[in-house]
């Protein structure tokens, strides 16, 4: 892995208290508008914590993709999506740099979900259009993020947790960079305690 392309502040937090946060990840997914037979990006899908649970909504063979540049983090979500019953065939990976790989997808998605990364990203609006660019018209693009709080409002078991403060990006502010390229604002999702999605279409016609 080549470390100089890890976006900063986005290293895998410890499963203990990512689990505590997220326990429902089925309930998150459906609730940002993931359904059965949706093609998926899981972009930096991390440990996988979200992913086998996307391949287990959609079903299908290859209908979930997921990308990440740490060959750790995509070994450890294959081994999860075995424990977890999902098909070998069910999810196609793909190990680099978001930056060059979203670009060079075997295939278009419909759905795009990038958790707990964004905020990372040094040109936000370049991932955007090379993320609209690969959608399908009519597709979806849903960003999860911390709220804007101080990291010392946001504790998980007793410590806080997060970004650091002035990392973190208000819906307003995730706006200015995704709109611009020309998607829609399709509605921003309360994600308790701490977090929000704030879902864009890609229009059918552009
Ligand atoms: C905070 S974790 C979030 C994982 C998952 N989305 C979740 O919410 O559970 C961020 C992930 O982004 C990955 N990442 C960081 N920079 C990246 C890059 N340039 N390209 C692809 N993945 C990257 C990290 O390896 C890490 O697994």
């Amino acid at each position: 892995m080549n470390h100089s392309d890890r976006f900063p502040a986005t290293g895998m937090p410890d499963s203990d208290w990512w689990q505590t946060l997220w326990p429902d990840p089925e309930a998150v997914l459906r609730g940002l508008g993931i359904d059965f037979g949706v093609s998926v990006l899981d972009l930096c899908c991390g440990d996988g914590h979200f992913t086998s649970t996307i391949a287990h909504i959609v079903g299908g063979i290859g209908r979930t993709m997921a990308l990440d540049l740490d060959p750790e983090m995509i070994k450890l979500a294959q081994q999860r999506a075995i424990k977890d019953g999902i098909p070998s065939e069910a999810i196609r990976w793909f190990e680099g740099n978001a930056d060059d790989l979203v670009k060079k997808l075997p295939s278009n998605p419909e759905y795009v979900l990038i958790a707990n990364t964004f905020h990372g990203v040094p040109d936000k609006q370049q991932m955007a259009r090379n993320v609209f660019n690969v959608l399908k018209p009519g597709g979806q693009f849903t960003i999860v993020n911390w709220h804007h709080r101080s990291r010392d409002d946001t504790p998980v078991a007793g410590e806080p947790r997060g970004p650091v403060t002035d990392m973190r990006m208000s819906p307003e502010q995730v706006m200015d960079e995704v709109l611009p390229v020309g998607f829609k604002l399709h509605g921003v999702i309360e994600l308790p305690p701490y977090h929000y999605g704030i879902v864009f279409d890609k229009p059918k016609v552009s």
